[in-house]
């Protein structure tokens, strides 16, 4: 292990002592979890968006996909993380912020992204937060633009209520048993919007014929 390395854990561990909740993991995302989350994101992908970066392991793992450092906006609530993040990823646009005030910022000159990776902890966040999350999130994406999530929870971190409310839909790309605890991700995105005409023929049907 490089003394990089060491210096990095040793951070992520004392940031995890202090607020377990808030860091989410006791140890950073391993690579075999990084690749998979990245899995369906290129140059071509167009700018991304991180949450929760913490040491970096997915944005390592977008610029080894060939995502160039410009089109990255990396953003942590933690001091330390994101100083460090500065320094590793100069040219990128990194936001030392709650990732719930997304819908508040700029990014990439306006330019919408074409996806969002994210390492936020939502399973121990209030429904509030994650819709605010959301919201600013699917602000700043493509119409075809995913949200990319990773959860150590059996299913989809966001609750199909939510998700349903917010007119998105999540599905699991893979899961990773070689991670630390093993993890799963999901892609949501939003729903295609029901053709005008389908929807009112249903509308009149069920006026006529009522529920048996
Ligand atoms: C589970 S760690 C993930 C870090 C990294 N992506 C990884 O997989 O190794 C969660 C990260 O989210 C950050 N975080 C938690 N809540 C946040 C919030 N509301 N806004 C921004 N960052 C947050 C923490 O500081 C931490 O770096």
């Amino acid at each position: 292990m490089s003394i990089d390395a060491v210096v990095e854990t040793i951070g992520w561990v004392r940031a995890w002592i202090s607020d377990p909740l808030h860091v989410g993991a006791v140890v950073p995302s391993g690579r075999a979890l990084a690749e998979l989350i990245t899995s369906e994101i290129s140059p071509a992908t167009g700018p991304v968006i991180e949450l929760g970066a913490g040491t970096g392991a997915f944005t390592r793992a977008l610029r080894a996909r060939g995502v160039a450092e410009e089109s990255l906006a990396l953003v942590d609530d933690g001091s330390d993380f994101v100083r460090r993040l500065k320094g590793r990823f100069p040219y990128a646009r990194i936001l030392l912020m709650d990732a719930t005030r997304l819908k508040d910022v700029e990014l990439f000159g306006g330019k919408a992204a074409g996806a969002v990776v994210s390492g936020l902890p939502l399973l121990s966040m209030p429904p509030k937060k994650v819709i605010a999350i959301l919201e600013g999130a699917f602000g700043h994406l493509r119409a075809d633009g995913a949200f990319y999530q990773f959860t150590y929870g059996p299913r989809c971190p966001v609750k199909r209520t939510l998700l349903d409310r917010l007119g998105l839909k999540a599905t699991r790309i893979g899961r990773v048993v070689a991670n630390v605890p093993p993890a799963a991700v999901y892609r949501i995105r939003r729903r295609p919007s029901r053709p005008l005409a389908a929807a009112s023929v249903r509308r009149e049907r069920s006026a006529a014929e009522p529920d048996v």
